[in-house]
């Protein structure tokens, strides 16, 4: 069997991603969303955004936290998230649900299950038959599968990113631990697209904080590889990665930093989660220790108790990574007995010494996968919350035998940060330096398949063949084709995961299943009858291993070719539309360059039977591996590349026809043959008159799935639905409750205003007697009824009460404002007539306005005066009980209209031209211009000319004012009119007073 393995183009086997590293360089190309990144870690999740002109940041929770607890509590008609649920765990242990991720894409029977109900008992667990997987019985009517509940968390870390941001967001990178399989990876994906967000990626939690790392270092990377080793203990599990930072030559943007994921190492349930654990049951058997002889209940039997054991074992490991002992402490713990117990710092390491022996395990794997040395690690760098435990850094350091360990992270937050970087170089909104991310494979897949041969004549037996598909760590994202040429009817294969023996026999069940997809083709047979005179070129799958690290298979192809004899000249109309058409979207007319346009691809064919004989599917995977490094930092495929443009000019071709017609040059080798670099097309056109013309037919595909089904779209879709009627329902309780609440604060404030001297003043008795006896008729409504009544019922009650008060609260209000708002008026005044008075001290031939602006402006001033006098002076004989004729409105009213005739007047001032000056015998001129003066005299009494005519709310007067606004005031507290509102002449400021108005002062 002849096993081809075609080299893959270099440009395209790294994976790429765009970053930001100095935050300027985040240039916000339009307006579009903002987007974000959850890091989804089993306790917390650390959520992170950038938006157009705003730098990434960790989002604040409503508590004002940068962690916000993966936790929710679900009651039958309400549910709580964050903090809110977490702090409900011990109320409502049952329907408090966390750590629920350890579930996602597993099936009942998975060890993970088990532990799961062995560690929150609490918890009930019910079965679905048809995917084999479970889901939270929360109660008899409600159920959710971890799906359900982690797409509402998502939705949830959504709705903080969007209080965050201001502004709706849609698209989000999550983090998922590195070491997640296929079906973790669905699950988790499935639950974004109930939660209706759009995932740029999924991105390794490992990766991200290796990107962050390397963005922030970007000047300390180099050509020479640097080998760092990042040790990520969190709650849940432990993931040891080593990465080699580099500079490498981009194709499009020169020499670029480079990140490559070289080996990784895990450790599934070794995580601060499981010391809590340790410490819990501890607690619990002191607990009991201490009672026994009281004939009292096992504690442990007592989910209420079990949940504040746990909080306060998480409390106490915190505590004992910085003390060597402490008491722990619970109030009414069980039986409304309380508990005190000292632990020591050596206790907790006693009780955790077999997790502590774990902690090398993923060093050695990383090691082992990366095939490295431990000296050739540079550094060893601290993640996630777990290692602050001083025995988990003692025992580390000794493992991986360096001086110290790396803590110059941020060991909780650098994933938020790198997936939030590579949202924004996801995002089309964002504008960011190249960083090259190469994630690797863990798990290798591969492609089995049955064939019948004969070996020697007469004698049939059936070879089972594999062919690795994607090796153990090699890089992703990345496309393959396989070619089965051998086949001429409907045949199946399985794609499964390659050898899994670097995992432990827990960790393989763990695993769950290792075959993944039966792939049943049919239409092949059909295929072979459609095209008798053609040659066969094998039936070609095309698998795609994308960003996510989600396996897919794109499409599988018979394609066969004939010679077709004509010259290039005399191309067929149908064969230049194809040709037109592929150019069109990039792809030209090969075969070769349309799969090789869609990302790496690399071919491998079935042959003959004897080939098979040495594996040769593992052999072809290691020659690709040997070259795909040099390959790939030579010349890296751009960013854009990451999906579809090729793809789609496949498709826009098929469309066009049903079938693929391509004319194929003979000088343009099809898979089969070398790698040549093809003639230039001139030259060709003189040789080669004869053409290859390429057909090819979809082949229909069935896939059996065979590690966990997907939820099928009907039930996707009732999920969705689902919670979203949660959502709805939830905000609507809370706009009850605003309402409830608003209307309560309304009577509780009212009642006190009541008391107080400026409301007293402005009320009669009487009125404030009907007040407060309808405040407290709606306080008991609210009391006695208020628990039924509905959002519209609140608000309406809310809205009588407020149109009781309104006459009180208004003369209140108005009363305030006067004293500022005549001052204003009178500041105003004050200033226009000594503009008019300047303007009227202008010589006449200079003059610029004209005696009806003058009039105009002194009537209007006059009449201000007028008013305000008058008003004032009715204001002061009306009792205070009674609605005010003075109103803060009219003042303004007046204010403005005043200002608009002086604006006028100041424009006209500016754009005034000067006349022309007689000269004097020595032909200097007479006197200054016009302009000049006018504007010099101006300067005198009135501002610089404003820049526009626009009538602007009156600000608040500046310090000369606060001088007349106590003066202006005081008499109409006292009640009466004084001289200070007769109209007078206002004199001109002293000139040590006189400045520079700001142009909104008038
Ligand atoms: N000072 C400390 N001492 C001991 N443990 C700590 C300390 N600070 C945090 N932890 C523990 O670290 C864990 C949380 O770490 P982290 O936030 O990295 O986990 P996670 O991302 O939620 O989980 P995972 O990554 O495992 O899914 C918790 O178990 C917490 O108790
Ligand atoms: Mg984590």
């Amino acid at each position: 069997m002849v096993a081809t393995v075609r080299r893959q183009r270099p440009r395209r086997l790294a994976c790429w991603a765009l970053m930001t590293v100095l935050l300027a360089d985040l240039l916000a190309l339009s307006d579009t969303l903002a987007v974000m990144s959850v890091d989804l870690g089993s306790e917390s999740m650390k959520v992170a955004i950038v938006k157009p002109g705003v730098p990434m940041e960790i989002v604040l929770n409503k508590e004002s936290r940068r962690k916000t607890p993966v936790t929710v509590t679900l009651k039958e008609n309400e549910r709580f998230f964050g903090d809110s649920a977490a702090s409900m765990a011990i109320k409502n242990p049952k329907a408090t649900l966390r750590y629920f991720q350890h579930l996602l894409g597993k099936q009942e029977n998975n060890p993970h299950v088990a532990l799961y109900k062995a560690r929150f008992p609490e918890h009930e667990l019910g079965f679905d038959p048809q995917r084999q997987t479970v889901y939270f019985q929360i109660s008899p009517q409600l159920q959710f599968s971890p799906e359900e509940i982690l797409s509402m968390l998502l939705n949830y870390s959504r709705s903080l990113a969007e209080d965050f941001a201001e502004q709706p967001i849609k698209d989000a990178v999550i983090t998922v631990p590195a070491f997640f399989n296929q079906a973790e990876r669905r699950a988790v994906l499935q639950a974004a697209r109930m939660a209706g967000l759009k995932v740029l990626q999924l991105i390794n939690d490992n990766t991200a904080t290796a990107l962050s790392y390397g963005v922030f270092r970007r000047k300390d990377i180099n050509s020479t590889a640097q080998n760092i080793m990042f040790y990520d203990m969190g709650s849940g599990s432990t993931v040891c990665t080593i990465v080699t930072y580099q500079t490498v030559k981009t194709k499009d943007a020169g020499m670029q930093p480079q990140l490559q994921i070289r080996g990784v190492g895990f450790d599934r349930t070794l995580g601060g989660l499981e010391m809590e654990l340790r410490l819990r049951e501890h607690l619990a058997g002191l607990f009991n220790e201490q009672r026994r002889g009281q004939r009292a209940k096992d504690v442990r039997e007592n989910p209420r108790a079990m949940a504040k054991l746990l909080r306060e074992a998480n409390r106490l490991k915190t505590v004992l990574s910085a003390n060597a002992d402490h008491v722990a402490q619970i109030e009414g713990l069980m039986d409304d007995v309380d508990f005190k117990a000292k632990v020591t710092r050596a206790e907790f390491e006693e009780l955790c010494a077999d997790l502590f022996e774990r902690v090398p395990g993923p060093v050695q794997q990383a090691l082992q996968s990366a095939e490295m040395k431990l000296d050739e690690i540079e550094q060893v760098i601290l993640v996630g919350g777990a290692t602050r435990v001083p025995k988990v850094q003692e025992v580390l350091l000794k493992a991986v035998g360096k001086e110290e360990l790396g803590k110059n992270i941020n060991a909780d937050e650098a994933a938020a940060m790198g997936a939030v970087y590579q949202a924004a170089a996801l995002s089309k909104a964002f504008k960011v330096k190249p960083f090259v991310v190469r994630d690797a494979v863990i798990y290798p897949i591969l492609v089995e398949f049955t064939r019948e041969v004969e070996e020697e004549t007469g004698v049939r037996s059936l070879k089972h063949n594999k062919r690795i598909l994607f090796s153990r760590m090699g890089p992703y994202p990345q496309r393959k084709v396989i070619t089965f040429n051998r086949y001429s009817h409907d045949f199946n294969f399985h794609i499964n995961y390659g050898d899994l023996g670097f995992l432990g026999p827990e960790d393989l069940r763990v695993f769950g299943s290792q075959n993944l997809t039966t792939v049943k083709l049919k239409g092949v047979g059909e295929s072979f009858k459609k095209y008798p005179d053609y040659e066969s070129k094998g039936i070609k799958a095309h698998f795609n291993l994308d960003e996510s690290g989600v396996l897919s298979l794109d499409r599988v192809e018979s394609v066969f070719e004939t010679l077709v004899e004509d010259s290039p000249e005399e191309e067929s109309t149908l064969t230049k539309l194809g040709n037109t058409i592929s150019s069109l979207f990039g792809g030209g007319s090969t075969p070769d360059t349309k799969e090789n346009g869609t990302d790496t691809v690399q071919e491998e064919e079935e042959g003959p039977a004897e080939g098979s004989k040495d594996e040769p599917g593992e052999q072809a995977e290691l020659k690709e591996e040997a070259e795909a490094p040099t390959e790939d930092t030579s010349s890296p495929p751009p960013p854009e590349a990451k999906g579809t443009a090729a793809p789609e000019g496949e498709k826009a071709a098929e469309k066009d026809g049903g079938d693929k017609p391509e004319a194929q040059k003979p000088s343009e080798k099809g898979e089969a043959g070398s790698e040549g670099a093809p003639p230039a097309p001139e030259e060709e056109k003189k040789q080669k008159p004869a053409r290859k013309q390429r057909m090819v037919e979809e082949i229909g595909v069935e896939l059996v799935v065979l590690d966990l089904p997907d939820l099928p779209e009907d039930q996707l879709a009732r999920s969705a639905q689902k919670l979203q009627d949660l959502t709805l329902r939830d905000l609507q309780k809370q706009e009850r409750e605003k309402a409830a609440n608003s209307l309560e604060a309304f009577i509780f404030e009212t009642q006190d205003k009541l008391y107080q001297p400026e409301y007293q003043e402005v009320s009669t008795e009487e009125q404030r007697e009907d007040i407060s006896g309808k405040l407290s008729a709606a306080s008991t409504w609210l009391e006695d009824e208020g628990f039924g009544a509905t959002t519209a019922m609140l608000k309406e009650k809310l809205a009588e009460l407020r149109k009781l008060c309104h006459g009180l609260f208004f003369r209140v209000e108005e009363r305030k404002k006067w004293p500022e708002r005549l001052s204003a008026l009178d500041n105003l005044l004050n200033h226009s007539s000594m503009f008019l008075k300047g303007a009227r001290l202008i010589p006449e031939m200079d003059q610029i306005f004209t005696e009806v602006e003058m009039t105009t402006l002194e009537k209007i001033i006059n009449e201000t005066w007028a008013w305000k006098n008058t008003t004032v002076a009715e204001q002061a004989k009306l009792p205070a009980t009674e609605k005010p004729v003075l109103l803060s409105k009219d003042i303004e009213a007046k204010m403005a209209a005043l200002d608009r005739e002086v604006q006028y007047l100041l424009n006209k001032a500016k754009f005034a031209k000067p006349r022309p000056r007689p000269r004097d015998k020595n032909g200097t001129r007479a006197e200054a211009p016009l302009n000049a003066s006018a504007s010099d005299q101006s300067e005198k009494v009135i501002p610089p000319p404003g820049q526009t005519e626009d009538t602007k709310p009156i600000p608040e007067p500046e310090k000369e004012a606060a001088g007349s606004e106590a003066a202006d005031s005081e008499p109409l507290e006292l009640g009466g009119p004084t001289a200070e509102s007769e109209p007078k002449e206002h004199p001109e400021q002293p000139t040590g007073q006189k400045r520079t108005l700001k142009n909104d002062e008038l």
